[in-house]
């Protein structure tokens, strides 16, 4: 039997700087029906992530932007109601991409079933797309080698943390780039991160670098770009690796970056610097997950989240990744 009432949550207008409640809107909706090889899923975590902001913009990207009176569009994890696949049945819990809705519709090829015995919001975190992020970009990327000195830009946060602790297990000196000294903490003392900086209260980044990175770095992996990441150039190794996972500090920008040209930080050190997209590496998602499913089971591998209580407060939690208010990963759970 179909439930009948559903809501969703549009884009209301295109935000200007950091978005605001006012770009959103609410509608009550009908409640799907799930065609041939489709489920109708009951959405029970949403994962608000910084790339939707991109999308939030007009103009070409890697991604199609949102158009105006389009619902959000993100990962979630939610439990089969009504499948017309014979690979899902009623009350399977299963991760996708859906609307910011209660109920939606998936084609049965595009869900995974949610990994069993771990909480099913990992889904979206540490066994789901940042955590992928985490692994292939610093692995196939960054390449860290033993006692090297890995600098991580939004540390604390779901890919940041994973990152850290990837370069740990790897045997490196890993050092943690965060907004509080909260979050300090808690990757010194949770996670073992070796030093930090608090990016927000320092003011002498490249002198807080020099000090927590007297060998210099080897592996960079940018969440944020920006000035953090200026200051990191002025650090880099022989042969140094930085890995271009994210710019988060220019995403509410709509002037193009200006800054430290990196030519020739990377030329005299004879350094790499790439940027990547997680789905680069689709064709490998089962060797990554079953990676950090075993980290993550035999407790080489921590996470946290911060969960927003509630459907109507997804658009908050999603502005509250520009403010940092999330300590790892921002899910809603509904
Ligand atoms: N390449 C890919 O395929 C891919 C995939 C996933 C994510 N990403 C990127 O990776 C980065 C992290 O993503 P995530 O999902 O793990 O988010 P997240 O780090 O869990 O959340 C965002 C964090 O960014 C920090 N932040 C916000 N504004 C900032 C600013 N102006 N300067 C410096 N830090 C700022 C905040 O922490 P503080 O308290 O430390 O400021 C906030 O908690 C993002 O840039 C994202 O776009 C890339």
């Amino acid at each position: 039997m179909t439930p009948m009432q559903n809501k969703e949550i549009r884009l209301a207008s295109r935000p200007a700087g950091v978005p605001t409640l006012e770009n959103f809107q609410f509608v009550d909706t009908e409640v799907p029906q799930p065609a041939s090889d489709e489920v109708l899923v009951r959405l029970r975590y949403i994962s608000v992530d910084p790339y939707l902001r991109g999308r939030m913009r007009e103009g070409k990207s890697y991604i199609p932007p949102f158009e105006i009176g389009d619902p959000i569009r993100s990962g979630a994890v939610g439990e089969v109601v009504e499948s017309n696949s014979s690979n899902f049945k009623a009350g399977d819990l299963v991760g996708g991409m859906f609307g910011w809705r209660l109920y939606d519709v998936a084609h049965a090829a595009t869900l995974m079933k949610v990994v069993p015995g771990v909480s099913p919001t990992t889904a979206l975190g540490v066994l789901g797309m940042p955590g992928l992020t985490a692994y292939f970009g610093l692995l196939d990327i960054g390449r860290p080698q033993e006692d090297d000195t890995v600098l991580v830009s939004g540390a604390a946060g779901a890919v940041g943390m994973t990152v850290c602790q990837i370069a740990k297990l790897k045997g490196c000196r890993v050092v943690g780039i965060a907004g509080s000294d909260e979050k300090n903490e808690f990757l010194q003392s949770e996670l073992g991160v070796h030093a930090t900086i608090n990016y927000k209260t320092t003011e002498d980044i490249p002198g807080a670098l020099r000090e927590a990175c007297p060998s210099g770095v080897d592996v960079y992996f940018d969440n944020v770009g920006g000035k953090i990441s200026e200051a990191a150039l002025l650090r880099l190794n022989h042969q140094a690796r930085i890995v271009i996972c994210g710019q988060i500090s220019m995403y509410n920008s709509s002037e193009p970056p200006v800054g430290l040209c990196p030519q020739p930080f990377l030329l005299v050190n004879s350094a790499l610097m790439k940027g990547f997209i997680v789905t680069d590496y689709a064709e490998r998602f089962a060797e990554g997950v079953a990676q950090l499913a075993e980290w993550f089971v035999s407790g080489k591998l921590k996470h946290a989240e911060t969960i927003a209580e509630g459907f109507d407060n997804t658009p908050q939690a999603f502005i509250g990744l520009f403010a940092g208010d999330n300590l790892g990963k921002q899910i809603v759970k509904l």
